[in-house]
């Protein structure tokens, strides 16, 4: 199976020309038929990079799960399939931390989305000190977010989903240290096991994020149960995006 590899460029860059450009470099190196590459940037830009994508897709970094209203500040589902946005990325461990987004409102953002036919990458990861409490507690913290995640997904939307699993301490914007590829494997097929045997998802993909580089996407991806790599930092380099992707399209 092709593997995804997911581009969330969070807060950057400043400007839609930039972005622009730095998504043109980077879809030049596409070839659809090896890899699949998923485009997330910041919701003002997502119109000047659609425009310049030919082979990846454009995702978006968060979703609102009512369609239109009241709702300052927020964008909906609706509003991004409007922009033909594919993907969402929902219950990142930034918006968890920062925004205190909840496991309910995570639970909110993947009905609607995929109640919406978006397909949903859906972030959980420990933080640092329930790692120190050992596999088990690591095991049930990731299995608790994901079933309050898709706890009130009818079985009828319960198709494609998209699991991402994110040890806090392993992004960048954490401790910034790579998790153990073995581990990282470990986890992801639990998580993907978890959705598609206990809570009867037919059709799961497990990746894995934090602090993904070109020198340690291979061990990632050599994994049999690692199907991608959601990419934070280096995604915003061209180059280093571009080894990543041209890596994973020969795996
Ligand atoms: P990172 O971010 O690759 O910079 O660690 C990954 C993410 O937060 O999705």
């Amino acid at each position: 199976m092709k593997k995804l590899i997911i581009a969330n460029w969070k807060c950057n860059p400043d400007s839609p020309g930039r972005a622009a450009a730095l998504a043109k470099k980077i879809d030049r190196v596409v070839s659809p038929n090896n890899v699949e590459v998923v485009i997330a940037p910041p919701f003002p830009f997502l119109l000047a990079v659609r425009s310049v994508l030919k082979k990846s897709k454009l995702g978006a970094q968060n979703v609102f799960w009512e369609d239109v209203g009241p709702y300052t500040g927020e964008v909906s589902w609706h509003q991004l399939q409007h922009l033909r946005v594919e993907y969402v990325v929902v219950g990142h461990s930034e918006r968890r931390m920062w925004l205190h987004e909840t496991d309910e409102m995570v639970g909110k953002k993947v009905s609607a989305a995929l109640k919406a036919g978006l397909k949903v990458i859906l972030c959980v990861g420990e933080p640092l000190a329930v790692r120190k409490q050992g596999t088990a507690a690591v095991l049930r913290y990731t299995r608790n977010q994901l079933s309050r995640a898709v706890r009130n997904v009818p079985l009828k939307n319960r198709g494609r989903i998209v699991v991402a699993y994110e040890p806090i301490w392993a992004v960048s914007t954490g401790l910034g240290i790579p998790c153990d590829s073995f581990e990282a494997e470990q986890m992801v097929h639990a998580c993907a096991a978890y959705l598609a045997i206990k809570e009867k998802f037919r059709d799961v993909r497990g990746i894995y994020g934090g602090s993904v580089d070109g020198r340690n996407i291979k061990l990632y991806l050599d994994m049999e149960y690692i199907d991608g790599a959601l990419v934070g930092g280096a995604s915003l380099k061209a180059e280093e995006f571009k080894k990543i992707i041209k890596i994973a399209s020969k795996i």
